[in-house]
């Protein structure tokens, strides 16, 4: 079955709807990455999902909502989600909650877990599209499961074209790494993946995360599931480059390399967190017609969306599985 690109006018928003009730997967745009939506209260169209990503069942999907009373209506907000939700919703944060027992999100979507993960997106179109459908949405990053995010249709289709019914075409996706995740439903507040909001401004609007956020601090590639991965291997922190290499420059590139991606000029986080996925797909695939024999990245400042680049960088270069 051919995947439909729709476009992400009233008619397209009311056929993705549409096809989302059916029990059908739609790929749609959100301020972060483009995510592989499906109807979280249905199992069928969830459990499609998982086959669709080729993605383990046990790794639990974010929950999109219209809104954050929406969201709190599936799960119990605490003081802190509450002024979390107020603050950053719509927006790249995902929250981590109890969820409800009159829940109708289906468990499979939280792999069996007693939490659920709950976001409000902030793009227009996700948003349209899940005021059309009136239900969450579940939905994962739209890429086969370890690979690199998808920031446009044009990669969602390369990554999954034929194996899902429809993809909005909602533009680039300005943000470009996904959402900050904050698990609120233990003791204490915990970060689990630096993402779109900042620990800047999480720190203005809460501060005591700081001590839980030390403990989420990657050890080194080898600790890291490989994740995010390009198809050449992946040479970090990067201040010089090889001739058989392709850069993914930051700043000023040095001379060298076969191939350059540029993130940002000027060294702009935001600028480059936004060109992060779509420069490693592109070095990935140059590079490989090429016959490089990796990519090489250079240093990226440890703040401010910085942290998230280094996240993804990092687990993109962590050893791979066999095959
Ligand atoms: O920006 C984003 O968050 C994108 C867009 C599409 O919204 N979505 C996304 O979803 O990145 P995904 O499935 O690729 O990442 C979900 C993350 C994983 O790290 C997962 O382990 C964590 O959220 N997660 C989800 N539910 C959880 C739960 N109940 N407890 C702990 N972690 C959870
Ligand atoms: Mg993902």
């Amino acid at each position: 079955m051919p995947t439909e690109i729709l476009a992400a006018d009233e008619s397209g928003i009311a056929q993705a709807a549409l096809l989302l009730c059916k029990g059908k997967l739609v790929a749609f745009g959100t301020e972060t990455v483009y995510g592989l939506g499906a109807d979280a209260t249905n199992a069928g169209a969830v459990a499609a999902v998982f086959a669709a990503k080729g993605r383990p069942a046990f790794n639990p999907l974010i929950c999109h909502f219209e809104s954050a009373d929406a969201a709190f209506a599936d799960v119990a907000p605490n003081k802190l989600a509450t002024r979390l939700a107020e603050r950053f919703w719509p927006g790249p944060l995902t929250l981590v909650l109890p969820r409800r027992a009159s829940s109708l999100v289906v468990p499979l979507a939280a792999a069996g877990l007693p939490s659920l993960a709950v976001r409000v997106p902030a793009h227009p179109v996700a948003r349209k599209l899940l005021a059309a459908v009136g239900r969450p949405i579940a939905a994962p990053s739209a890429n086969r499961s370890g690979r690199v995010s998808p920031t446009t249709a044009a990669h969602v289709l390369t990554e999954l074209d034929g194996t899902i019914a429809a993809i909005l075409e909602s533009g680039p996706s300005d943000v470009g790494v996904e959402s900050t995740v904050i698990d609120l439903s233990g003791p204490e507040p915990r970060m689990l993946r630096p993402g779109g909001v900042t620990l800047e401004a999480l720190h203005e609007t809460a501060g005591f995360l700081a001590p839980a956020v030390a403990v989420q601090v990657p050890k080194g590639p080898g600790m890291l599931a490989s994740h995010y991965a390009p198809r050449l291997p992946l040479r970090l922190d990067a201040t010089c480059a090889d001739e058989d290499e392709a850069l993914l420059a930051f700043g000023p590139a040095p001379a060298g390399a076969a191939l350059i991606f540029q993130l940002s000029e000027s060294g702009d986080l935001v600028e480059a967190a936004a060109r992060l996925f779509a420069g490693l797909r592109s070095l990935d695939e140059e590079g490989a017609r090429l016959k490089l024999a990796r990519i090489a990245a250079m240093p990226i400042p440890d703040h401010g969306l910085g942290r998230a680049i280094i996240d993804r960088l990092r687990r993109a270069a962590a050893p791979r599985p066999e095959g």
